[in-house]
């Protein structure tokens, strides 16, 4: 393995780190230290705070914020900030809210704010035995709990139930301790892991002090939060009449585009392959405010699909309807989020995408990221429809191909006209990159 494989790593320094990983794994050693080196941060404590979030950092991945004007969200306009590296995103969330700024706006309710969490533990004794004691081992942990509480019970939230759950008729022996809290504005994931590792600890105790002594002791295997929180849920929807909805491309007329939208829709509740892909556009969404507002985005992504699958068939997460000349799109979805605590204030541009959304709440935070996962599922789907989605997309796309290109300013800029109104492809492109340059270079002979 000669030089692949260290110990001790995490002891180096950064720029020990980066020597080791250079010399060992890069042909040009002395280019990619400069390039890694360039991505750092010129401010040494926003690096430093930067370099706090993670491990073994050797510099730093950008990753472009973008901003989707004119959201009108329970009648309040946001700028939505959307970290995403796919073209289109920002583009089509920021159409789609405009589509229906007129049309009264997005409207938004939470549902919800409860987090969840499980002490699972393995305990053979009479189950009817510890069933008549669960309220009064719910009430004990609770109080055991206070330390950790007190604050968040200060600012209104805390524990709100502690349930025992009997899960031995999928495995002997097997219980939950379910533990449901609100932890206001913050994610919770740590406030919430802290009281079930207390109650953990606590559990064995109560047993040996509070029932017989031939009474069994559980045996804890793990307490940890669960990222699946249907009880922190948010609705979003937009409805108008049908006759409102316009004129679409391809001469389509409001009704067609209704009946075809809906259909569109209801073929996501109905393949799981369709509503894989529709899903994912409504993460295309919620993924980027998420990572924006630096949020955990594979928690809400894990809970997201976990929630689609709840009928025992994983379906699309929205809904459409056609009903009495009024069309309605809605998306209902569990969104575990916060604005304080955590990275949400320590990253400077989480901390300024807070500062854009007008410092919200994490409840109002919920309703803008589901009004943004609404919107981005509205236009794909629009575009779906009607277009296709490749017109739009390659148009997008079209910037990054150039530079795959090597274009000049000046052949994108003659690239980004010539294909004005035209379909885009990575073959066309190169082709009239490549007329261009062999007109310019004919031109010099
Ligand atoms: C692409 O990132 C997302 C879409 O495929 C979503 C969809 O098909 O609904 C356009």
């Amino acid at each position: 393995m000669g030089g692949k494989t260290i110990s001790g790593f995490s002891k180096l320094s950064k720029m020990g780190k980066i020597k080791w990983l250079v010399e060992n794994f890069f042909k040009d050693p002395e280019t990619v230290k400069r390039e890694l080196a360039s991505y750092l941060l010129a401010n040494e404590e926003q690096q430093r705070i930067l370099d706090g979030f993670s491990e073994n950092t050797i510099s730093n991945y950008p990753l472009p914020l973008g901003i989707a004007p004119n959201f009108l969200v329970n009648g309040v306009t946001y700028v939505v900030p959307m970290v995403t590296e796919e073209s289109s995103v920002v583009a089509a969330a920021a159409s789609a809210a405009k589509f229906w700024l007129d049309k009264g706006g997005i409207h938004a309710k939470v549902i919800g704010t409860l987090k969840t969490g499980q002490v699972h533990f393995l305990w053979y004794g009479d189950p009817e035995l510890i069933a008549s004691h669960a309220d009064e081992l719910s009430a004990h942990l609770i109080t055991c709990s206070k330390d950790i509480t007190c604050n968040m019970d200060a600012r209104g939230g805390g524990i709100r139930n502690i349930s025992l759950i009997n899960m031995c008729d999928r495995e002997p022996g097997y219980y939950q301790l379910m533990v449901e809290a609100d932890t206001r504005d913050s994610m919770g994931a740590n406030f919430i892991n802290s009281i079930l590792e207390c109650c953990a600890q606590a559990l064995p105790v109560w047993f040996e002090e509070h029932l017989p002594d031939n009474v069994p002791v559980p045996e804890v295997i793990m307490s940890i939060l669960s990222n699946y929180t249907p009880d922190c849920r948010v609705h979003a929807w937009v409805e108008c009449p049908v006759t409102d909805l316009g004129d679409f491309e391809g001469e389509l007329g409001p009704e067609e585009f209704a009946r075809r939208f809906y259909t569109a829709v209801r073929i996501s509740h109905i393949d799981p392959y369709r509503a894989t892909t529709h899903n994912k556009g409504i993460f295309n969404g919620i993924d980027a405010v998420v990572l924006a507002t630096a949020n955990d985005f594979r928690a809400v992504e894990a809970c997201g699909h976990t929630w689609a699958a709840r009928s025992g068939k994983y379906k699309g997460l929205s809904k459409c309807s056609v009903t009495d000349g009024m069309f309605k799109f809605e998306l209902e979805i569990p969104l575990a989020v916060g604005t304080v605590g955590g990275l949400t204030t320590l990253h400077p541009l989480a901390k300024r995408s807070l500062e854009m959304l007008g410092n919200p709440d994490a409840s109002t935070l919920m309703q803008v990221i589901a009004a943004t996962g609404l919107m981005q599922n509205f236009s794909a789907i629009r575009s779906l429809v009607t277009t296709g989605i490749q017109k739009g997309h390659m148009r997008m796309h079209l910037h990054n191909m150039l530079l795959r290109l090597e274009a000049t300013e000046k052949e994108s800029a003659q690239a980004l006209k010539y294909f004005e109104d035209k379909t885009v492809s990575f073959p066309e492109l190169r082709k009239y990159i490549e007329l261009l340059r062999s007109t310019v270079s004919a031109k010099s002979l």
